[in-house]
């Protein structure tokens, strides 16, 4: 980073002050930071503060006559290595992919020939409305490059995407691209350039051309987990059971009815970076399935069932292995101890452990224990989808730390 020149674009959010703390890191690494503030940064962090721990004064006027002569819009970004906006807002975003240029942030990102890397922040609701993903896409579409947003809590007291990345982060990704490597900013996403495979739903083990065996499985869980491993960047492949879900957009979705035709569509599926077994999966099938409907008799059939495919532990001990390999366990008792000893017995890295009762089964809140060799860790009851958005963040992490291993 020594003696590389970062013009930092700051926009108007309650995360700018996390960006005073990138400033003293760039400046830690011996970067030199030119800031340029929109008009509402100023309502957020002051520009002396800025100044100060930049070294530069700071820029903020299109009009003003000493800059301009000294150095012009053109000139500030002319002069860079790389364009950094953070927090990038949704107006900053907005402006940026059509092009606007009414003040001087909004100019010098228009006139630049620099790579521009973006850090966004806001309310999640505004991060996913349609009109935001378009223009996300659109950027991403003419190479912006983008790292996070996260996933979590947010200021506004809501939940989900739209946090702005840790300083950290950011200082990660500017190194990485100053380096050349532009991969992951480019795809944008914790699972970026990921292969996952996600089981989801029941099986049905057919007793007769009518009736089978099931449960009472509605992949929501699965589906939400293989639709937020999407929006991570993964390209996902989702084996589902017979569920009334629809599939999950960004996805390739096959459908499945029994265990040993999910376990053929989940080695179809591999390679893989990551397998998660969320489906429920049926233990037992029918030995000898009815080639016509069984007819109601003197005497009540006897069904004689033989045992499934372990799916997961097949994957789990498949020469081919993903990196990482999650199981499920829904418990009655004993939570925790089962989830350890089905962590071992299957082979896999992470249990995601809950206790099944009514209020879980079908419905769209769920309570989970995480469960690896490390340790336990409970998360709060939230949302299903919530859970997937946790759970997806999670595993990219451990995957990472895995790769940097
Ligand atoms: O042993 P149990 O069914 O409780 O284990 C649950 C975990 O194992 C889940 O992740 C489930 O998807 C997976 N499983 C499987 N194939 C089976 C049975 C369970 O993949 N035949």
């Amino acid at each position: 980073m020594k003696g590389k020149r970062i013009l930092l674009v700051i926009g108007g959010g309650i995360a700018a002050y996390k960006i005073l703390e990138l400033i003293r890191r760039l400046r830690e690494q011996e970067a030199s930071v030119r800031a340029v503030m929109t008009r509402a940064a100023k309502e957020f962090v002051t520009p002396l503060s800025v100044a100060s721990l930049s070294g530069n004064q700071i820029f903020d006027d299109l009009f003003s006559l000493t800059d301009e002569t000294e150095i012009g819009h053109i000139e500030l970004s002319r002069d860079a290595d790389l364009v950094v906006v953070a927090p990038a807002t949704a107006d900053l975003l907005a402006k940026l992919a059509h092009g606007l240029a009414d003040d001087l942030a909004s100019t010098l990102l228009l006139a630049t020939d620099k790579k521009i890397l973006v850090a966004p922040a806001m309310n999640v609701r505004m991060w996913e409305n349609p009109v935001t993903r378009r223009n996300v896409a659109s950027l991403r579409h003419d190479g912006i490059l983008f790292v996070g947003p996260e996933v979590g809590d947010m200021a506004c007291g809501e939940y989900g995407a739209g946090r702005i990345s840790e300083p950290a982060a950011i200082l990660a990704a500017i190194e990485d691209i100053l380096r050349g490597d532009t991969r992951v900013a480019l795809h944008g996403g914790q699972l970026a350039g990921r292969r996952v495979v996600v089981t989801s739903g029941p099986t049905r083990e057919p007793i007769d051309p009518l009736r089978y065996l099931g449960n009472s499985s509605s992949g929501k869980q699965g589906h939400a987990i293989a639709a937020a491993a999407a929006r991570a960047g993964a390209e996902v492949v989702l084996v589902s059971g017979p569920v009334a879900l629809p599939d999950p957009p960004g996805v390739a979705t096959r459908h499945v009815t029994t265990a040993s035709e999910m376990l053929a569509a989940v080695e179809a599926a591999l390679p893989a970076d990551m397998f998660v077994a969320a489906a429920a999966v049926a233990d037992w099938r029918v030995a000898e399935v009815a080639a016509q409907k069984l007819k109601k008799g003197a005497q009540a059939p006897v069904l004689r069932l033989v045992e499934n495919p372990d799916i997961l532990a097949r994957i789990a001990q498949n020469p081919g292995r993903p990196r990482l390999v999650v199981g499920f366990a829904a418990e009655t008792e004993n939570l925790i101890d089962n989830a350890r000893a089905k962590l071992t017995a299957k082979g896999c890295d992470v249990i995601v452990a809950n206790e099944v009762s009514d209020d879980v089964l079908g419905q769209d809140e769920n309570e989970v224990t995480i469960v690896t060799r490390g340790g336990t860790e409970t998360w709060p009851r939230m949302r299903k989808d919530h859970v997937a958005l946790k759970l997806v963040a999670y595993l990219a992490k451990l995957l990472e730390a895995d790769h940097a291993r």
